[in-house]
C-alpha cells in the first residue's frame, strides 16, 4: 500500500492514478469522499456550520466510489457526480464539512474498509488524501508527502479548471488553494501534515511522469 498525502495542486490525484495503474494496484481518492458528503449536504440544504446535521447526513449518505485507477467512479444515490464534486460550490464548502470530527470518523472507517477489501482483491492500493499516512493507514509501508510551490499549485489548478470548462484565473486558483490549505492545516482533528516517516517529494520542477517514476522506484523498494 502507498499513502500519498499533500495539499491541493501538487499533482496528487494524477500521480496516484498513474502509479496505481503501473503497480497493478487499486486506487482510492479520499478527497472525493469528503466532496460527495459536501455535495449531498449542499443539495439537502444542510447548514455547513451544523455539525450534528452533517454527521447525520454523512451516516446516511449513499456514496459509492470506484477503485479502478483507469476508470474512477463517483456516485451519490446511484447518480454519477464526478463533475459536480469538482465544482466551485463543493470546493468552497468541503474544508468546513471535512473538519467535523464525527464526519471524519464515519468516512475514515469507510476508507479503512475499502482499503482492506481492495488489498484483499487486487493485492495493493494507492490511497491519496491529507491524513492517510498520519491517521487512516499509519502502518502503510510507503508514505509520500507531495509538495509544490504556491505559484505552481495555483497554475496547475487553474489549467485543470480551464480544461474542465470551469471559469478560473491563476489569481482565483491561488486564493482558493491557499484558503483550503489554511483551513485543512489548522483544523483540530487530523490536520494536513506529513507523517514523520513520509518521504517528501517537491514536484514544483518535475513532470507528472517524473514523479510517477520516482514513486515507482520507492514502491519497488518498500511498497
Ligand atoms: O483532494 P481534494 O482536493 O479533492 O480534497 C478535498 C478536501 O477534502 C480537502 O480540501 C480537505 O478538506 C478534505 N480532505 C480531508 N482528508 C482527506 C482528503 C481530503 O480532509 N484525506
Amino acid at each position: 500500500m502507498v499513502a500519498l498525502d499533500g495539499p491541493s495542486g501538487t499533482g496528487k490525484s494524477t500521480v496516484a492514478r498513474k502509479l496505481a495503474d503501473r503497480l497493478g494496484a487499486g486506487y482510492l481518492d479520499t478527497g472525493a469522499m469528503y466532496r460527495m458528503v459536501t455535495l449531498a449536504a449542499l443539495r439537502a440544504g444542510t447548514d455547513p456550520a451544523d455539525a450534528d446535521a452533517l454527521a447525520a447526513l454523512a451516516a446516511g449518505v449513499e456514496l459509492e466510489i470506484g477503485s479502478s485507477p483507469r476508470q474512477p467512479e463517483f456516485r451519490l444515490g446511484g447518480a454519477d457526480v464526478a463533475a459536480d464534486i469538482r465544482g466551485p460550490e463543493v470546493t468552497g464548502a468541503v474544508s468546513a464539512v471535512s473538519a467535523v470530527p464525527r464526519v471524519r470518523e464515519l468516512i475514515v472507517a469507510r476508507q479503512r474498509r475499502i482499503i482492506a477489501e481492495v488489498v484483499e482483491r487486487v493485492g495493493g492500493i494507492v490511497v491519496e488524501g491529507r491524513d492517510i499516512g498520519t491517521v487512516v493507514a499509519p502502518d502503510a509501508p510507503l508514505k509520500v508527502y507531495l509538495t509544490a510551490s504556491a505559484e505552481v499549485r495555483a497554475a496547475r489548478r487553474n489549467s485543470q479548471d480551464t480544461a474542465a470548462g470551469r471559469q478560473s484565473t491563476v489569481a482565483d486558483a491561488r486564493e482558493s488553494v491557499e484558503r483550503r490549505d489554511r483551513l485543512d492545516s489548522s483544523r483540530a482533528v487530523s490536520p494536513l501534515r506529513a507523517a514523520e516517516d513520509a518521504v517528501p517529494v517537491d514536484t514544483s520542477e518535475l513532470s507528472i511522469d517524473q514523479v510517477v517514476v520516482a514513486l515507482c522506484e520507492l514502491a519497488s523498494r518498500r511498497g
